[in-house]
C-alpha cells in the first residue's frame, strides 16, 4: 500500500484568518497521525501566509511519523531546514501572487542552483524531493542534480475539465513515473488530489506516497460540522 502524507497548511489558513491560536495545525497533525497517516507535510512559505515558523518547530518535536517540509529553494528556507532537520524537504517553485503552487520546479533552467541546494540539504541528512511536472527533461534533470525523489505535479490532471483532457494528463503522469523509475528516482505524487481523482492513480504501483492537503481539510470541515453545531447547541440549552 502506498503511503499518505497529510498537508495541514489549510488548517493554518483558517487560523491565520483570525490571527489567533485555533485551529492549530499541530493538533491537526497529531489527529491525522492517530487516524493512521504516514507523514505530515507543511509548506513554510516566504510570505508566511499559513504555516508559521513556530508550527514547524513544534511539529519537528511532535510528529511521530515523517515530517516533510515543502519549501522554496532559497537561502532562508535552506537554513531553516538545516536547523529543523525534517525527514524530507520538497523543493517547490514559489510566487507571492499565486493562490497555491502553480507548476513544477524548473530544474532544467536552474540546474546549478538546484544541484547546490540538493547537495546542501543532503549533506544535512535530509532526503530531497523535487516537485516537477511530468516532463521528461525535468525528470532527467532531477536525476542529474542528485534528488532522491521527485513528486510529480498532479495539478494539471486534477484540473482537467473533460475526460479526454484527464486521460491525456493521466498518460503524461504514467510516462513520467515509468521514466523516473527507470532512472532509479523514487516517486511521490501530489497537488489537487481528491476523493475521486486519486482512485485512478492507486493502480500505479511505483507511487510511494500521496501528498494530499486541501481535499482532506475541506472534507474534515464538512464531516465535522454537524458535531460542532450540536456541541454549541448543547451549551445554549
Ligand atoms: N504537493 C505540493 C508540492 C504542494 O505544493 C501542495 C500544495 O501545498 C500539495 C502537494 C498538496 O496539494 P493539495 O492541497 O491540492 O492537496
Amino acid at each position: 500500500m502506498a503511503r499518505l502524507s497529510v498537508n495541514v497548511d489549510h488548517v493554518a489558513t483558517v487560523r491565520q484568518a483570525r490571527l489567533i491560536q485555533e485551529p492549530d495545525p499541530v493538533t491537526a497533525a497529531a489527529l491525522a497521525e492517530l487516524a493512521g497517516c504516514h507523514g505530515i507535510i507543511v509548506h513554510l512559505r516566504e510570505d508566511r501566509r499559513h504555516i508559521q515558523d513556530r508550527d514547524v518547530d513544534i511539529l519537528r518535536r511532535t510528529v511521530t511519523t515523517k515530517l516533510n517540509l515543502e519549501m522554496a529553494a532559497v537561502v532562508e528556507m535552506v537554513e531553516i531546514a538545516r536547523r529543523i532537520k525534517p525527514d524530507m524537504s520538497c523543493l517547490v517553485p514559489e510566487k507571492r501572487e499565486e493562490l497555491t503552487t502553480e507548476g513544477g520546479l524548473d530544474v532544467v533552467g536552474q540546474h546549478k542552483h538546484i544541484e547546490n541546494t540538493v547537495r546542501t540539504l543532503t549533506e544535512a541528512g535530509i532526503m530531497v524531493s523535487l516537485f516537477v511536472d511530468a516532463d521528461k527533461d525535468q525528470i532527467q534533470a532531477s536525476k542529474d542534480v542528485g534528488a532522491d525523489f521527485i513528486e510529480i505535479h498532479t495539478g494539471h490532471y486534477a484540473d482537467a475539465r473533460t475526460q479526454k483532457e484527464e486521460d491525456t494528463e493521466f498518460k503524461k503522469i504514467l510516462a513520467g513515473i515509468s521514466q523516473a523509475a527507470s532512472l532509479g528516482l523514487r516517486v511521490n505524487v501530489g497537488h489537487g488530489l481528491n476523493y475521486r481523482n486519486t482512485q485512478r492513480l492507486v493502480l500505479i504501483s511505483e507511487i510511494e506516497e500521496y501528498s494530499i492537503g486541501h481535499s482532506i481539510i475541506a472534507r474534515a470541515v464538512l464531516v465535522g460540522i454537524e458535531r460542532a453545531v450540536r456541541e454549541m447547541l448543547e451549551i445554549l440549552q
